[in-house]
C-alpha cells in the first residue's frame, strides 16, 4: 500500500494554517521535494482527522504563497524549485507556527527580471565594466552621482551631485555621519524613542544619547529648546518622515521650528529619511529647508532592495572633506559596481517600478490592518511599514508580548526603541511588511484583537 505524506501539526491556531505552515515546513526541510504530488483532499483529511475543506483552505493559501500549484484533474504538485520570492526568503527564515510582526522588512519582491537586465546590459559594455572593477575616489563616480540625484529630485529631495556621497545603507551612513562630526564619544540627541540601530551604534562608539519627548509630529520644539540650554550639543539624529517607531511624520510648520532652534544653537542635523521614499505624499525633507545644516541619509532598503547594501547621503560642503576622510577610514570607497546597477535600475524605470510595488503591497496589508485594529489605539500613517499600538488599560507592553508570544506571534516593544533610560509607554511596534503572506497577517491581526478586546492577562497576587 502506498504510504501517504503525513504531517505532524504543531497545535497551535486554527488547522488550516497549521497544516499550511507543515506543508511550508516539509517543503523546506526536502520532505517534499518539487514535483512531489501531495495527497487528495479526501485522503490527507481523514489521515490526520480533519475536515476536506481544512485541507482545502490550506491548499489554497499554499497555492497563493507559490508553494504548490494545483493541476485540473490531476491534483497538487510542489512547485518546482520556484517559490514566490517571498515565499523563499520566509521559508529560510521562518519558524513553523510563528508569525513574526517585530521586524521592518520589506515584503520581498521578485527583483531577478531587473538584476538579469542590468548585469546583462553591463557585461556587454567591457569598458564600463573594466571601469567598475578598478579603485575609484571615496566621493565616487560622476555620473553616477548625477544619475542618483537626478532621480532624487524626481522623487522630491533636493540632490545635487557635489552633495551625494554614496554609502552601504542607511545605517552605514549613519556611522560616517557620526564620524564625520567627530561625534564618538559625545553626547547626541535624539527622539526619546527611535531606531534601535541607533542604540547599537551608540553602544559601539559610546555616543551619549539624550531622548526627547515627541507628540503625534515628532520631538517637541519646546523640549529641544531646554536641552540646548545645556550647550553640550553639537548634532540631533531625527526620523521627521514615518518615524520608527512611532509612525510620526513632522509637519513642514514643526520642521520649520525645529530647524529655527537648530540654527540657532547650532545644531548639525542628521536626517534619517529611510522610509521617506515609501509615502507618495510628504512634507518637504528637512535637506530641502535648511541644505547647510542637514546630513541627510537615504537607501535603498525599503523601497528596492536591502540586499543589494546601496544608500546615500547629501552632506553640506562644510563637510565634504570630513566625508571623503570618513569613507576612506572605513570602506576606502563603496562598490562602484553596486552603484552601476542601482543607476541602471534607475535609468531604465525598475527603481520607480519596485517601489511601485511595495507600496502596493503596504497599501493592501495597511488596509486589512485597519479593518482588524482600527478601532483601538492604532497609530498609522500611509506607505509605513510598520503600526504603533498603545494598549488599552488591563495589558503593559510585557504581558501583551508574552500573550502574543504564547499565540505564536511576535511583536516589538517600546522598550527596545527607548534611547538610553528614556521612559517608555505601554506599547507595540507592528510590522506589517514581516509576514509571508497576507493570510498570515490576517491570522495574526485576528488574534491580536482577541487579545487587546480581553480582559487582559490573568494575574496571580502573592
Ligand atoms: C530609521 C531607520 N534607519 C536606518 C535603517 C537601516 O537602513 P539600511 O538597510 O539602509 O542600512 C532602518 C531599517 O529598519 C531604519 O528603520
Amino acid at each position: 500500500m502506498m504510504t501517504i505524506w503525513t504531517p505532524t501539526l504543531s497545535g497551535r491556531g486554527p488547522l488550516y494554517r497549521q497544516l499550511l505552515d507543515a506543508i511550508r515546513h516539509a517543503i523546506q526541510q526536502g520532505e517534499l521535494p518539487a514535483g512531489s504530488k501531495l495527497p487528495t483532499h479526501r485522503a490527507l483529511a481523514d489521515r490526520i482527522g480533519v475536515t476536506v475543506g481544512t485541507v482545502t483552505r490550506a491548499y489554497h493559501e499554499a497555492e497563493q504563497s507559490g508553494l504548490i500549484t494545483a493541476r485540473v484533474g490531476s491534483g497538487s504538485y510542489v512547485r518546482d524549485g520556484k517559490a514566490s520570492p517571498t515565499e523563499a526568503w520566509h521559508m529560510r527564515h521562518a519558524t513553523p507556527g510563528r508569525i513574526e510582526l517585530w521586524q521592518n522588512l520589506p515584503v520581498a519582491l521578485d527583483r531577478s527580471a531587473a538584476f538579469q537586465q542590468a548585469m546583462q546590459t553591463i557585461a556587454q559594455e567591457p569598458d564600463c565594466i573594466n571601469g567598475l572593477m578598478e579603485y575609484d575616489s571615496a566621493e565616487g563616480n560622476a555620473s553616477q552621482r548625477a544619475c542618483f540625484s537626478a532621480w532624487l529630485q524626481q522623487h522630491g529631495i533636493d540632490a545635487t551631485p557635489e552633495r551625494l556621497y554614496f554609502n552601504y545603507g542607511a545605517q552605514n551612513g549613519l556611522l560616517l555621519a557620526v564620524m564625520l562630526l567627530g561625534l564618538s564619544g559625545q553626547p547626541l540627541l535624539c527622539e526619546g524613542l527611535t531606531y534601535p540601530g541607533l542604540n547599537t551604534l551608540a553602544q559601539t562608539l559610546k555616543l551619549q544619547l539624550r531622548g526627547l519627548p515627541m507628540d503625534e509630529e515628532g520631538i517637541l520644539p519646546d523640549a529641544l529648546e531646554r536641552a540646548c540650554q545645556d550647550g553640550l550639543y553639537r548634532a540631533i539624529y531625527l526620523i521627521p518622515t514615518l518615524q520608527n517607531p512611532t509612525t510620526a511624520v513632522m509637519s513642514r510648520q514643526r520642521r520649520e521650528a525645529i530647524l529655527a532652534i537648530c540654527a540657532r544653537h547650532q545644531l548639525w542635523v542628521i536626517e534619517d529619511d529611510v522610509h521617506g521614499l515609501l509615502p507618495t505624499e510628504r512634507p518637504p525633507a528637512l535637506v530641502n529647508l535648511a541644505p547647510e545644516r542637514v546630513i541627510y541619509l537615504g537607501s535603498f532598503s525599503k523601497g528596492t532592495s536591502a540586499g543589494l547594501r546601496i544608500g546615500y547621503m547629501l552632506v553640506p560642503a562644510e563637510l565634504h572633506a570630513a566625508t571623503g576622510q570618513a569613507i576612506r577610514a572605513t570602506s576606502w570607497m563603496v562598490s562602484p559596481l553596486l552603484i552601476e546597477l542601482a543607476c541602471r535600475w534607475m535609468r531604465g524605470g525598475d527603481a520607480d517600478a519596485l517601489l511601485q510595488q511595495q507600496r502596493l503591497q503596504l497599501a493592501q496589508r495597511a488596509e486589512r490592518l485597519q479593518h482588524h485594529l482600527g478601532a483601538f489605539a492604532l497609530r498609522y500613517a500611509a506607505g509605513s511599514m510598520h503600526a504603533w499600538l498603545e494598549l488599552p488599560a488591563q495589558w503593559r507592553a510585557a504581558s501583551f508580548i508574552a500573550a502574543a508570544e504564547a499565540e505564536g506571534i511576535g511583536l516589538a516593544s517600546a522598550e527596545l526603541f527607548a534611547a538610553g533610560h528614556f521612559s517608555t509607554p505601554q506599547a507595540v511596534r507592528l510590522s506589517i511588511s514581516h509576514p509571508p503572506d497576507m493570510a498570515s497577517l490576517e491570522q495574526a491581526l485576528t488574534t491580536l484583537a482577541r487579545l487587546l478586546e480581553s480582559s487582559g492577562p490573568h494575574t496571580t497576587l502573592l
